[in-house]
């Protein structure tokens, strides 16, 4: 029997962002964009369009750049969230609106404040509105995981005969466990008359570590589209991971009746891109994309390996991408091949003054560096921000040595004029940082403070991630560099104008309808 498709809907860029400190810039949805392009996901919920005009701007970004995809926002069941989601996704070549309204007890109670019957009729006039607008509709029922299955099958039947293409069934809070949420896809998939109208999809949080399994456990009862994020990023606990429900289906193809479009050999580039955007690191022993996913340390394991691979190996390395065919390039590498790699990893530059200034930084990155890798280029683009800059580093002068109390001296730019600072401090970094913080007195608390190594060798760049807390708002910060402590600089800097430039974003599932 010919397989099914299973439809991809990520939500890296929406629910992933919805993570504190993962908030990202235009450019840098974009890029995320691109690489989801390239993975050939199905759907990119690309943000909320009506959460902040910065918000939208990103999301018609993304419309704009990416073509093999649809482009999606989240709406509330209200008209302005609506009508912004529409206009957000004009430029698109396929556009998905998707509205969604409580369906648990607790929510239409508490939450909404609205009787059931009132919930029905918003959520029919939330899909009409949006299908006056768009043809490919989605609806969602927030907190289905909790609601009762009478109150959904009816909810969900009106919204199908309103119009909606795609029904989603969110497990919100990551309350479900799989049989049980599977059993729930059936029964609707079962009961609801017109149910074969729409595309059934599940959205499964993390908060029991059961994201993965119960979406697996949907589309073994009928689900046939998957709401996930690249390495699981998402609120609290975070989403279903893609890389795992694709690897998944595809490694169990004995037991699944789907097979998904995506090109595995994209999601260990495309996971080391949102974990640099973001600034969350992907723990060694993830599945498909750690560091430790594929490495066998024991002895017994080795051996095994060696002698017949699949003796401990349910998956090849490379057909998730680790060692893909990074380009490489370096010293003797002209502008025009610089730009031409930037465009295919989704980097344009608005100017020939922008693309001069990421070049001159390459050749100096070249000169230090022997060989450049598309994550070098990232992190260099990372760096390349057209963000207005409040701060901005000038130079560092950092010194160690045993017995000695590290120091730094920081000579920074502070809107136009320079200061100097010198500091001391545990380490070097720590010395800088209390340099930096006596010039600009930031108010700021330190949340994280983590490097990586962006390729491997002693000559790799370390890429440094700084969150930053202020009032409630927290950013990463990104800097790259060969040597550590300006990269730790450049980083924590980096988090100031953040901080310095953001706009507010209103939370979609926070209040209201
Ligand atoms: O978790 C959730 O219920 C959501 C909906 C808005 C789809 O993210
Ligand atoms: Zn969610």
């Amino acid at each position: 029997m010919s397989k099914q498709g299973l439809v991809i809907f990520d939500t890296t860029m929406r629910d992933g962002e919805q993570s504190p400190g993962a908030s990202m810039t235009k450019d840098e949805k974009v890029r995320i964009g691109k690489a989801l392009e390239r993975m050939r996901v199905d759907v990119i919920e690309a943000g909320f369009a009506a959460a902040s005009p910065g918000d939208f701007d990103a999301i018609a970004a993304v419309a704009k750049a990416v073509r093999e995809s649809t482009i999606c926002s989240l709406a509330r069941a209200v008209d302005n969230d609506i009508d912004r989601a529409g206009e957000a996704l004009k430029q698109a070549e396929r556009a998905r609106i998707h509205t969604f309204i409580a369906t648990s007890p607790i929510h239409m109670q508490y939450k909404l404040r609205m009787e059931p019957d009132q919930v029905v009729e918003r959520a029919v006039y939330a899909v009409k509105r949006a299908r006056n607008l768009v043809e490919d509709v989605e609806f969602s029922c927030e907190d289905a995981g909790r609601s009762e299955l009478d109150f959904l099958c009816r909810v969900i039947e009106a919204a199908i005969n309103a119009g909606a293409r795609t029904i989603n069934i969110p497990d919100t809070v990551g309350y479900a466990i799989p049989e049980e949420f599977g059993f729930k896809i059936k029964q609707l998939l079962e009961r609801i008359p017109n149910a074969d109208k729409a595309i059934f999809s599940v959205h499964c949080h993390n908060d029991l570590g059961l994201a993965v399994a119960n979406s697996l456990a949907a589309v073994q009862n009928g689900a046939r589209q998957v709401e996930c994020t690249i390495n699981g990023l998402g609120e609290r606990a975070g989403n279903a991971s893609l890389e795992e429900i694709v690897m998944a289906v595809r490694t169990r193809s004995d037991l699944f009746n789907v097979t998904t479009g995506i090109d595995t050999t994209q999601i260990v580039p495309t996971s080391r891109l949102v974990s640099s955007v973001t600034g969350f690191p992907v723990q060694p022993n993830k599945a498909i994309v750690g560091a430790n996913a594929f490495a066998h340390e024991s002895g017994i394991h080795q051996d095994g390996v060696l002698k017949h691979r699949e003796t401990y190996e349910i998956m090849r390395a490379e057909d998730v991408g680790w060692n893909a065919n990074r380009m490489v390039m370096g010293k003797h590498s002209g502008r025009n091949a610089f730009r031409t790699r930037l465009e295919e990893l989704g980097v344009t530059f608005a100017s020939d003054q922008e693309l001069n200034l990421a070049f001159s930084r390459f050749k100096e990155l070249a000169d230090k560096k022997h060989e450049i890798f598309d994550e070098d280029l990232q992190a260099l683009v990372n760096e390349t921000s057209t963000m207005e800059e409040k701060y901005s580093l000038v130079t560092l002068e950092a010194h160690s040595q045993t017995g000695e109390k590290p120091r730094a001296l920081v000579t920074l730019n502070v809107e136009g004029n320079e200061v100097k600072q010198a500091s001391e401090g545990s380490g070097p970094v720590d010395a800088a940082f209390k340099a930096i913080e006596s010039i600009v007195q930031s108010g700021t608390s330190l949340q994280l403070y983590s490097v990586n190594a962006i390729t491997s060798g002693t000559d790799s760049q370390g890429e440094v991630t700084v969150r930053l807390e202020k009032a409630g708002r927290i950013v990463n910060g990104l800097g790259s560099d060969t040597d550590i402590v300006v990269a730790s600089a450049k980083a924590y800097l980096n988090a100031l104008n953040l901080l310095a430039n953001k706009v507010d974003k209103a939370h979609p599932q926070a209040s209201g309808v």
